[in-house]
């Protein structure tokens, strides 16, 4: 199949297009570079000894989508175009509903307009908001305590999917709901490259590995859990790109939702400790105030992806933290 890949700049994006390569398909990329840098796409073709084609444009411009498919056909879009800072969403919401809802509409009119048969859509598991237990399903209830605006997008997203696909019976829309990707790809050669100070767990753990900053800072330790601080599902990035290719494997006309997790929670402490095993150093970490609007425990039932989609992640906590800590060690300041 011949897909366009939104976002293909990115972290998941980036590592995607080696798997779809890996399982004969061909790409096209779409990425305004907002937060990302050609260079990860040069750095895949360069690994493939492919040419990508690279179509810098802002998936927000209708126009510009318009043209580029008015010149090329394509069998399937995976969407991961869009801002994805919990942090900055909150601080910022108007940019974040504008560009994360405007681009998935302008995807979808294209969509209906040149009869592209599927769209596979990265969503998240923060759509679950506060889980009323564990693990998540598919059918776990969502929208109920989700607590920062990035993931209202993501919800309201998956409705306006919903509503598309049912006036437009043809279409096969697929869901994925990615817990927490972690790792990166086991060459080193490219990896998750945060512009600012990074939010999330792993990429803020590499930076004290690497000596870009002091500590870790925990969140908390008083949670209901076994070593009292969060836990997580933390799925490695190249398990997650090869998600993506096991649901575009012809899709029935409908929607379709799957979560791309793991099944196993780990803590903060275990992933430092993990950390610290791949790069041989003691990281050292604090303790602080638990951050607003987290929740104790997340992770998922995937089942259904096992089932429906023959998708099994086979990487571990440990192979996500030594390619990782070889991105960052081999790539200090990222693309940059
Ligand atoms: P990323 O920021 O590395 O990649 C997103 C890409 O989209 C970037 O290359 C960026 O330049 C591009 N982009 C942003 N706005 C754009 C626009 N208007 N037009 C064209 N390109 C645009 O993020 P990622 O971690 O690779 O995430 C990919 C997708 O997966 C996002 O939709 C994100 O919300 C979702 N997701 C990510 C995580 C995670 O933890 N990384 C978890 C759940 C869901
Ligand atoms: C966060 C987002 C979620 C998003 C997901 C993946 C919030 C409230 N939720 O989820 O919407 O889909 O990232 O991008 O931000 N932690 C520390 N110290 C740190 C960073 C994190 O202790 O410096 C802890 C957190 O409290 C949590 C765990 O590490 O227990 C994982 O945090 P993080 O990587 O930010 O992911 P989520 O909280 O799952």
């Amino acid at each position: 199949m011949h897909i366009l890949v939104t976002g293909g700049a990115g972290y998941i994006g980036s590592h995607t297009l080696i798997e779809l390569y890996h399982a004969g398909h061909t790409a096209e990329v779409a990425d305004n570079l907002a937060n990302s840098s050609v260079e990860a796409v040069r750095r895949v073709e360069k690994m493939l000894d492919v040419s990508i084609p690279f179509h810098q444009l802002d998936v927000c411009n209708a126009q510009a989508l318009d043209q580029l498919f008015s010149h090329q056909p394509f069998d399937a879009i995976i969407h991961f175009a869009g801002l994805k800072s919990v942090g900055e969403s909150v601080q910022n919401p108007l940019r974040y509903y504008s560009t994360n809802i405007t681009s998935s509409l302008n995807l979808l009119s294209v969509i209906k307009k040149y009869h592209i048969p599927h769209l596979i859509f990265s969503s998240s598991a923060t759509v679950y908001g506060t889980p009323e237990s564990l693990p998540l399903t598919e059918n776990s209830r969502t929208g109920i305590g989700i607590t920062n605006p990035y993931g209202h997008t993501k919800y309201m997203i998956e409705q306006i999917m919903r509503d598309f696909a049912q006036s437009n019976p043809t279409v096969a829309i697929t869901l994925l709901r990615y817990f927490n990707p972690i790792g990166a790809h086991e060459s080193g050669a490219i990896g998750e490259d945060p512009h600012d100070v990074p939010n999330n767990l792993l990429p803020y753990i590499a930076q004290v590995a690497v000596g870009k900053r002091p500590e870790v800072q925990v969140f908390g330790d008083d949670y209901p859990t076994p070593d009292g601080t969060g836990v997580r599902d933390y799925i490695h990035v190249v398990d997650l790109a090869r998600g993506h290719v096991a649901a575009l494997a012809p899709a029935q006309p409908g929607v379709h939702t799957y979560n791309l997790g793991t099944g196993k929670g780990t803590s903060v402490l275990e992933l430092i400790s993990a950390f610290s095993a791949a790069c041989k150093k003691e990281l050292p970490y604090r303790i602080v105030a638990r951050r607003p609007g987290d929740i104790a425990e997340c992770y998922a039932d995937s089942q259904k992806a096992a089932q429906e989609l023959n998708w099994h992640p086979t990487k571990s906590i440990a192979d996500a933290c030594r390619d990782s800590w070889r991105w960052q060690s081999q790539n200090p300041n990222g693309y940059r």
